[in-house]
């Protein structure tokens, strides 16, 4: 009988064990025997100790260099700091912002808002497969919640901050078609003080010759302006977009279940535990990394039959943007902007599995109807796999994945504003 054997077996079980050391141990003085079952729980206990320190105490089916990788996982107090916009943590930027989040006056025809695609009872995230606003988007909504988390916002990244996002949002004219003109003369309109105590004066747009109504790059009003002028529109909507940084950052998750575990707070269920354990077995952590469990790079996994450009594009059209991060408007130190690669033609982020499980459908396009369905697609790309996956590994690494959700914003943010 080995030394764990006499651990799983109980007192009242073993008088009726027919087995050998069972008869010899009845055959002992009673003190020897008490003392001989001492010394083997005792063993059981020191090498359980042993193994907890040598494997993994809170997950057991992972190998030491796996579960020392668990630390790495857990979800810091609060997202990075913002990134080249000086009122990020300004709290009456976020309340501004706020505000602005929710006004459908910011679109072509007064109906669309930012919550229209990003609904609080949605995390943020629409539901849809793809998103509709004046008409229909082809891509799917992100939720919002890990928005200040990403290094790059977008599935192809063609925005490098989060405060030069909006602007791609307020004037693509299948989304609000709101001009950057437009959007000045709203905010003097209906947010003048809040703006001005933020940023300083608005631009005198009164003067209807120097700022018409409506007006974009690509349109005649916007090309035919001076300058400076220009440059003084550009300068108040890169101002919106940091007020709406700041609102986002309150949406910002927090630590969750898992994050409990990794701490040793909570412990997982034995399914979870199954598919953590393949998740870093099967290599999904290489682009499934860190607290997001998003590595914030871009993979063309084969989702698309013909590839559209995707993270080459983005690179493109973000190094077109006056809002970069190598740009005048870029608070602080300028970056300079990442090279194409050639991995980057038809790739797209790495999305967050934080809070995965509400928020689908999932994928890019929104092609997947159901987590299982995502998992099954990304069984096949996974650095490690040989074999199909099984219904009960699917299982497991979607009850894992369940484990990944983490703690919603605090009200007021994460509801609709009082109005
Ligand atoms: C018509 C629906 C729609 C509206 C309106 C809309 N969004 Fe989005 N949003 C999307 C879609 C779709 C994406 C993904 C687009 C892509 O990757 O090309 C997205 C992406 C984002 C992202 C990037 C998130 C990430 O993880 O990459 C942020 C941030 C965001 N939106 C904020 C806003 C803000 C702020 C507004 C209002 C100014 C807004 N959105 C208006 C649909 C919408
Ligand atoms: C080579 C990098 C890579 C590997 C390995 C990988 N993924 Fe992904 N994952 C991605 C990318 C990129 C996307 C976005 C795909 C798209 O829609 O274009 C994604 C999307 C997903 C989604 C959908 C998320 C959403 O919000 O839409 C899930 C779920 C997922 N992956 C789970 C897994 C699992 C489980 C594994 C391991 C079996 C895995 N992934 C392996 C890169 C990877």
């Amino acid at each position: 009988m080995g030394v764990s054997d006499v651990g799983s077996g109980s007192f009242d079980a073993m008088p009726e064990q027919p087995a050998a050391s069972a008869r010899a141990l009845a055959k002992k003085p009673i003190s020897v025997q008490v003392n001989g079952v001492f010394r083997a729980f005792f063993m059981v206990g020191l090498l359980s100790w042993l193994c907890a320190c040598v494997e993994c105490p809170r997950v057991p089916g992972l190998s030491a260099r796996q579960c020392e990788s668990l630390a790495a996982l857990a979800l810091p107090p609060s997202p990075p700091p913002a990134r080249g916009n000086r009122v990020a943590d300004d709290e009456r930027a976020a309340l501004f912002g706020f505000e602005l989040f929710f006004d459908a006056r910011l679109s072509r025809d007064g109906t669309v808002r930012c919550a229209s695609c990003h609904l609080p009872e949605r995390v943020f995230g629409d539901g849809r497969a793809t998103s509709q606003g004046l008409v229909a988007v082809d891509r799917n909504s992100p939720s919002l919640y890990g928005a200040a988390w990403h290094r790059w916002q977008m599935w192809d990244g063609r925005a490098d901050s989060l405060w030069s996002q909006p602007l791609l949002a307020f004037e693509n004219e299948k989304e609000m078609d709101f001009t950057r003109l437009e959007l000045a003369h709203r905010v003097k309109a209906s947010y003048r003080a809040s703006y001005e105590a933020l940023f300083g004066a608005l631009p005198a747009l009164d003067d209807g010759a120097r700022f018409p109504p409506r007006g974009k790059p690509g349109l005649p009003q916007w090309e035919a302006m001076a300058e400076a002028d220009r440059t003084a529109i550009n300068l108040v909507v890169a101002n919106l977009g940091k007020a709406l940084e700041a609102y986002q950052r309150r949406l910002a998750f927090r630590a969750g279940r898992f994050d409990a575990a990794v701490s040793g707070a909570q412990t997982l269920t034995s399914g979870e535990q199954a598919g953590l354990t393949l998740f870093l077995s099967r290599g999904c952590g290489v682009c499934h990394s860190g607290p997001l469990f998003s590595d914030d790079d871009f993979h063309a996994i084969g989702l698309v039959d013909t590839p559209p450009r995707a993270r080459a594009q983005g690179l493109v059209t973000l190094a077109a943007s006056p809002f970069n991060a190598a740009g005048a408007f870029f608070d602080g130190e300028k970056e300079a902007l990442p090279a194409a690669r050639p991995q980057d033609e038809g790739a797209y982020r790495t999305p967050t599995l934080r809070n995965v499980t509400r928020t689908g459908p999932w994928g890019h396009d929104g092609r997947f109807e159901t987590v299982q369905a995502a998992v099954e697609a990304h069984w096949a790309l996974a650095p490690h796999v040989s074999e199909p996956l099984t219904t009960t590994e699917l299982e497991q690494l979607v009850a894992f994945l369940g484990a990944l959700d983490a703690t919603d914003p605090p009200l007021p943010w994460n509801g609709w504003p009082d109005r």
